[in-house]
């Protein structure tokens, strides 16, 4: 497709002198009131340059240039060059390249070659995967759908948190309380059960303590007895892991989590003592980060024994050594931001300059709406029953509404389960938020349920269109048909979507695309209200038949960025 701002740069460029291209480019603006034109021109930086009024240079620049044909009119106000660009020849030009890409609209190659590792999820086993775990999960996700859409080569890892002192205490508390069927029928509810039990009797007998260490040292040493449960309890909490992620349409490349690690470590620490960076701190073995302002990173405890922070050390380099990433993105809680600080600085210290190709993408704490969930007091949401009863509520919606569908529990699953996705993907991502169900269930407003209820709308305007005219749509129209003011913000809100995508993938934001998406189908329902579009006149119905297809294309495409289903009928 053709770049606006590319071709009024190449306009503007021989007006302007002492100003490249790119300049001029980055200073093209796009009105928030397109009353002031599609696209604006600030003239303030050229007063200095060529020691004129702003004012004066807009009105010589908007005269100069009214006459191209990109151009419908030029206007200059105040400092400013306000361009209205052909909206004939947008429609044309946008409306054309959505029929042409259909599902691929939006795509691009600009990461070809390239890969990019995007780590997200990452539950510990055994502990419940909770509403907190579905931010990493569902932006994490988002991420990957946005990567691979740019044309990365994408991994999806899931770093298990499976490896740690705390399979110790559940062995230890499984073999004192614990019921083999139990775990099966309910594995982590069961295994956190007894975890909660051990840390309450540990207060009152912390021999217990002692017996449960000297059992991880046997789970390190791979005695068989220790190794089968800490494999048995991994196995079935990832059964339980993976109803989620199937509810969820999500799935992974890798589970190389923390255990995979277990056996990398004794060449790492030997690679930091190599290099001078470890120092001995009371027993412990450490990498001191003073110049950086941090605190130093604990690599070995006095007993031995690795940690969290080796571990990531560890799953770096490997994942450097195995993939060869451009990119290694972490999408992790913002609690953790001081542990990634340190980490990378470690790597950057052993000398790799890919250190800074990792990047911590963080965000903030969801909470409920009746208080936080914390896993200590044991007041946790799980999410699977968070997404049950969204698929619940949804249902009842539908029921109520009498939604025009065919299949009520498929409807019900897609709407349910997206508009708990939407909702984790409307803000910016490194906010706090408070759940709330009015706020996920609501039809109205800027939400998912509303996103695909429009995409339904556009569907159904094409089903009544019938195929013949949607057809003849899709291989030509008169552009000339679609310039009224709705159908042009509307198109120009299609136009966008490439930059939007590219942009959300630079920043590591899907909101970016949720707003865009709310955007335009605010935009659909505006121009479906304003027009009608299945009118007599053929010329004209074919033309807004054509903006309806492209319209609920990029609709479309923008819901699958976001890991959701885009259900036809509702
Ligand atoms: N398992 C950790 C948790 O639930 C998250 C792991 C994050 N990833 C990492 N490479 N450290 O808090």
């Amino acid at each position: 497709m053709i770049s606006y701002k590319e071709k009024i740069a190449d306009i503007l460029a021989p007006q302007i002198e002492g100003l490249e291209k790119h300049e001029i480019m980055a200073m093209i603006e796009v009105p928030a009131d397109s009353k002031m034109g599609d696209y604006a021109f600030p003239c303030f930086k050229l007063a200095k340059i060529l020691r004129k009024a702003p004012p004066l240079i807009a009105k010589g620049i908007a005269e100069a240039i009214e006459g191209e044909a990109l151009f419908e009119r030029v206007e200059s106000v105040n400092a400013y060059v306000n361009m209205f660009v052909s909206r004939e020849d947008m429609a044309a030009n946008v409306i054309g390249e959505v029929l042409k890409q259909g599902d691929d609209y939006g795509r691009s190659d600009i990461g070809a070659g390239k890969t990019v590792i995007v780590e997200y999820s990452s539950p510990n086993i055994a502990k419940p995967f909770h509403i907190g775990h579905i931010r990493s999960t569902v932006i994490g996700n988002s991420i990957y759908k946005i990567y691979d859409f740019l044309g990365y080569d994408t991994v999806r890892i899931n770093h298990l948190g499976d490896y740690g002192t705390q399979f110790g205490k559940m062995i230890c508390a499984y073999r004192r309380w614990g019921n083999r069927e139990d775990v099966i029928k309910e594995p982590i509810k069961s295994l956190l059960s007894y975890y909660t039990k051990f840390h309450e009797e540990a207060e009152k007998d912390p021999s217990l303590e002692d017996e449960a260490r000297a059992i991880f040292v046997k789970l390190e040493n791979g005695e068989p007895e220790e190794v089968e449960l800490w494999q048995w309890f991994r196995e079935e909490s990832l059964k339980e892991f993976n109803r989620v992620y199937d509810m969820l349409g999500i799935t992974f490349d890798s589970y190389n989590g923390e255990s995979f690690y277990s056996d990398k470590m004794p060449a790492v620490v030997q690679e930091l003592k190599d290099k001078g960076l470890l120092v001995e701190d009371g027993g412990a073995q450490i990498v001191k980060l003073d110049q950086f302002d941090l605190p130093p990173a604990l690599i070995t405890k006095s007993d031995g024994s690795t940690l969290y922070i080796t571990r990531d050390i560890a799953a770096a380099i490997y994942r450097k050594q195995t993939y060869d990433f451009y990119k290694n993105i972490y999408v992790v809680a913002s609690q953790q931001n001081l542990h990634f600080q340190q980490w990378i600085k470690v790597i950057e210290l052993m000398g790799y300059d890919w250190a800074n190709d990792c990047v911590h993408v963080p965000f903030g704490l969801v909470s409920m709406e009746d208080g936080t969930m914390s896993t200590r007091q044991g007041r946790v949401i799980f999410l699977e029953d968070v997404l049950n009863r969204a698929v619940e509520k949804t249902r009842e919606i539908i029921l109520e509404k009498n939604v025009n569908t065919e299949n009520i529990e498929e409807t019900a699953r897609d709407v349910g389960i997206g508009a708990v996705v939407f909702n984790e993907l409307s803000n910016y991502r490194i906010k706090d938020y408070v759940f709330s169900w009015d706020k996920v269930l609501n039809f109205e407003g800027e939400t998912g349920p509303y996103v695909q209820y429009t995409h339904a709308r556009a569907c159904s305007i094409l089903r009544n269109a019938g195929e013949e005219v949607v057809a003849a749509a899709s291989g030509g129209f008169d552009a000339s048909k679609v310039t009224s003011d709705s159908a042009h913000e509307l198109i120009k809100l299609i136009y966008e979507m490439p930059e939007v995508i590219a942009e959300a993938g630079e920043k590591y934001e899907p909101s970016i695309v949720t707003r865009h998406i709310v955007d335009m189908a605010q935009a659909f329902n505006k121009f479906y209200h304003d027009e009608h579009i299945l009118v007599d006149d053929e010329d004209e119905k074919q033309a807004r038949v054509a903006l309806v297809i492209a319209a609920r294309n990029a609709i479309r495409n923008g819901l699958d960025l976001l890991g959701m289903k885009a259900p036809e009928r509702m």
